[in-house]
């Protein structure tokens, strides 16, 4: 999961992970996580349409994306031109609205404070097993105590797909220390997703998740 992983995706148009509406888990859940008014960070955001609802809830939206088209494409779609600048962390912060896009490495993310509030959809499980737990680390080190966010994850056999998307199951949430973890809804979900049916997964189960930070520090 290199860099140019991802940029051959975005060349490529490989993008079926981009969803045209708004996902019914986070209208569904945004609201009971009780984050009103809280600024929210969207890590390894593409360009999803759900920073837009999220925009229109009320939330300052900051999402972070390697790939440049993701995020001009996110733009255009919206109808709007961002402002432009470059940040110190070396990230391009691409600003319209209450929404700030930067482009760059997730990992090299180093934002003046923390948030309170955060959105995880096909983020941790774009990554591998390998990458997860740095993964978590660098987005607890991003969240203050006490601040929660909606995960959502995928499963599937083992056997029927090479990820991305990795399946990630509840006792690996349940093996770290910065999140308390909590299920909020579980689908059967295959039948919306006709480019995971032709890769061969038979079954794919959407869970959506509560975290809330805990105390532990993000070493
Ligand atoms: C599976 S897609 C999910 C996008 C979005 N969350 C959604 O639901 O449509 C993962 C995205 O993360 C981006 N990405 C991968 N690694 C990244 C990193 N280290 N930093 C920032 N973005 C990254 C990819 O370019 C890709 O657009």
């Amino acid at each position: 999961m290199e860099p140019q992983f991802w940029y051959d995706i975005w060349t490529e148009r490989k993008i079926g992970f981009h969803r045209s509406d708004i996902h019914p888990m986070l209208r569904n859940h945004w609201h009971s996580l009780g984050c009103e008014g809280l600024d929210v960070l969207v890590p390894l955001s593409g360009k999803t349409l759900d920073m837009r609802w999220l925009a229109s809830e009320g939330h300052t939206v900051t999402g972070i994306e390697l790939d440049q088209r993701a995020v001009d494409e996110f733009f255009q779609e919206w109808q709007c031109q961002p402002a432009v600048h470059s940040r110190s962390d070396g990230l391009a912060d691409h600003h319209s609205g209450n929404i700030h896009l930067l482009v760059g490495d997730f990992f090299g993310f180093r934002p003046g404070g923390q948030f309170e509030a955060f959105y995880d959809r096909a983020a941790l499980i774009a990554m591998p097993e390998a990458m997860r737990a740095d993964y978590l680390r660098k987005l607890a080190s991003l969240v203050a105590e006490g601040g929660v966010g909606l995960l959502i994850t995928f499963e599937y056999p083992d056997s029927e797909m090479q990820g991305p998307p990795f399946p990630v199951r509840r006792p690996e949430l349940d093996a770290q220390n910065w999140f308390r973890v909590k299920q909020l809804e579980r689908q059967e979900v295959i039948g919306h997703y006709a480019h995971l049916r032709e890769a061969g997964v038979t079954s794919l189960v959407e869970t959506a998740y509560r975290l809330e930070r805990t105390t532990e520090p993000a070493r």
